[in-house]
């Protein structure tokens, strides 16, 4: 069982977590992920490791609440237990030789975003940070991009909070303005991600993108999380969720991320209405 020391709302649909787990903590690094069961009858989901503290063995998780288990998971309270979380999966982001790197975060992806430009910074490398939200309501983690960043560019849809529009268009400008990235890393909606490698492709920018397919085991058995990257299949959970964004079948992955659509809404209404119950 892992014990949850910390809970905060970061936003409507935005909680953070820190849980006790030192074995996790002692091995995880930017870009790995963890997969948590709440209950014990409980479906598996991969989060990534937003932080740890190796010291206090502890590692943070963000999550956005968008189903039934990421809905149980943030019923859950400081100082109640989770029943598994392992990890840390996944290969970390690479990190050598990148002497200036822009990171693009869209939305929740910006938790998965925040402790790769922190890595960067801590290594000494130049972080331009954009990260985009729908609108102020969904800004999540300003504080820790900004102090992460030597540039924080910040992005809604509708204005109502930095600057209106979406994350290409700085990067873009960045780039027509003489920036010279060594590596741009985007994470965020798959059509984000898209669009984020069709703008730095005609510089030829390495671009790289984080995979977030479905996944069961996690360590590359079931097939779940397979991708389609320059041709070859890919499991993500293992030889990712890193990838290089010129050379993904970005269609072909979102067509295979609504494939149990129909599933998870009847879940997400069931664990509503047991909710319900439980309440009257
Ligand atoms: C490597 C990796 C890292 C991730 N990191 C984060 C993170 O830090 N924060 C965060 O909010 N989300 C993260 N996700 C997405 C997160 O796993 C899903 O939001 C979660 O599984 C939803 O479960 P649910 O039952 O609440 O919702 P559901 O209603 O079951 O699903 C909602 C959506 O979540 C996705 N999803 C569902 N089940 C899975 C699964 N087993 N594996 C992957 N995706 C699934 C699907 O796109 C689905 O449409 C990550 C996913 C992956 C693969
Ligand atoms: S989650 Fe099963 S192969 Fe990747």
């Amino acid at each position: 069982m892992y014990k949850i020391l910390t809970k905060k709302q970061l936003n409507p649909t935005v909680t953070m977590m820190d849980i006790e787990a030192p074995l996790v903590a002692n091995k995880a690094e930017a870009g790995q992920f963890i997969i948590l069961r709440v209950d014990d009858d409980g479906e598996r989901i991969p989060l990534t490791v937003a932080g740890y503290d190796r010291k206090a063995g502890t590692v943070k998780i963000i999550f956005q609440i968008v189903g039934a288990t990421t809905m149980a998971l943030d019923k859950k309270n400081e100082g109640e237990y989770i029943s598994d979380f392992v990890g840390p999966l996944g290969c970390a982001t690479r990190t050598e030789g990148i002497k200036k790197v822009c990171i693009v975060g869209g939305g929740v992806g910006c938790a998965i975003a925040w402790p790769v430009a922190r890595k960067f910074f801590e290594l000494g490398a130049e972080v331009h940070s954009i990260i985009g939200f729908r609108n102020k309501d969904l800004l999540i983690l300003e504080k820790e991009f900004a102090d992460c960043s030597h540039k924080l560019t910040i992005m809604t849809d509708d204005g109502s909070y930095g600057r209106r529009g979406v994350v290409t268009e700085p990067l873009k400008e960045a780039i027509e303005s003489g920036e010279r990235y060594d590596e741009v890393i985007a994470i965020g909606p798959l059509i984000m991600m898209k669009f984020v490698a069709a703008t730095t492709k005609p510089y030829n920018i390495p671009t790289t993108v984080s995979m977030n397919p479905i996944m069961i085991d996690g360590t590359g058995m079931c097939g779940g999380c397979r991708l389609t990257v320059g041709g070859k299949t890919k499991f993500a959970c293992v030889d990712g969720p890193d990838f290089n964004g010129f050379e993904v079948d970005f269609d072909e992955a979102m067509a295979r991320s609504s494939m149990y659509a129909e599933f998870e809404k009847a879940e997400r209404e069931n664990f509503c209405n047991l909710f319900k119950k439980e309440v009257l």
